[in-house]
């Protein structure tokens, strides 16, 4: 129902907020990294006390709700999103800007029921914006409506993506190429963050027109990709297809035409999915 969707609203950015507080005050410390898939995949202590906190607090009110959270998620071992409600949990998207002190960090919780996400929360604590919507009832940040482009010129466009953190030569050679392809096209710019989930939010806050990535995770396009589409955007799959929660890719943008532009334009990158 509404009402304890509202509710599991609530949760979440309550969540999110406790979770923020434990990032601003590791920020401008020294951290504890390890690294995960490779040397450029990284991951703090900071990551996976968010993470408990975030957990704990979810089990407490509803422990039969299903959990993914990307630190509890064994390495390689594959993603189980059923039908079941499901909260979806990024701590922190963007470690490696953590690591850093670059402010473009953010946690990110889903939830999903029949696979289908039915709210979306995504926090940036250091530059205090915080963005959240639920199915049918708009997209918000710091409490403001906000709404994606109504561009629909690709070479009038800013596109934002990035370079992941994949950095296997083959792989890599295809990321550049769909920089190429786009910055020939030529639209306006292209931007990156180091945050897919922030990147998303820019595009359902309208201030920049199209976003695609290959290589992400569930935890780090799920909730993002229900506020795109409570802010009148665009989320699809790169094959122009409904989006796949599992897939490790995403096309975003405020309009169709823009969306179905990049995944045109887009040479395909296989990751083995969720
Ligand atoms: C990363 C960010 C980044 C993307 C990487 C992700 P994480 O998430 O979303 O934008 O390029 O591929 O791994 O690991 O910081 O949660």
């Amino acid at each position: 129902s509404q009402e304890n969707l509202d509710e599991l609203l609530n949760l979440a950015v309550q969540c999110a907020k406790e979770a923020g507080k434990l990032i601003v005050s590791a920020i401008n410390k020294e951290k504890k990294i390890q690294t995960k898939t490779s040397s450029t995949d990284l991951v703090t202590e900071t990551d996976k006390a968010c993470e408990e906190l975030i957990v704990t607090k979810i089990k407490d009110l509803y422990p039969d709700h299903d959990i993914i959270g990307e630190e509890s998620t064994v390495l390689n071992s594959k993603v189980h999103l059923t039908s079941r409600p499901t909260w979806i949990i990024d701590p922190i998207d963007g470690t490696t800007n953590f690591v850093h002190g670059f402010p473009y960090v953010a946690v990110c919780i889903g939830f999903s029921i029949k696979q289908k996400v039915k709210l979306g929360v995504v926090y940036n604590p250091i530059l205090n914006r915080l963005y959240y919507a639920k199915e049918g009832g708009g997209a918000f940040l710091n409490s403001q409506r906000i709404e994606a482009s109504q561009c629909t010129d690709l070479t009038k466009s800013l596109l934002i993506s990035e370079w992941g953190s994949n950095r296997k030569p083959e792989r890599l050679k295809k990321v550049q190429e769909n920089f190429n392809n786009f910055l020939t096209c030529p639209c306006h710019g292209i931007r990156s963050t180091g945050s897919a989930a922030l990147n998303m939010c820019l595009i359902a806050e309208g201030r920049a027109d199209g976003n695609y990535e290959f290589g992400i995770h569930v935890w780090d396009y799920a909730a993002s990709s229900i506020i795109v589409e409570e802010a009148n955007g665009v989320v699809l799959d790169v094959t122009s297809g409904s989006v796949d929660l599992l897939a490790r890719r995403v096309v975003a943008a405020g309009t169709k035409k823009i969306a179905l532009e990049i995944c045109a334009n887009l040479v395909e990158i296989q990751d083995e999915r969720d």
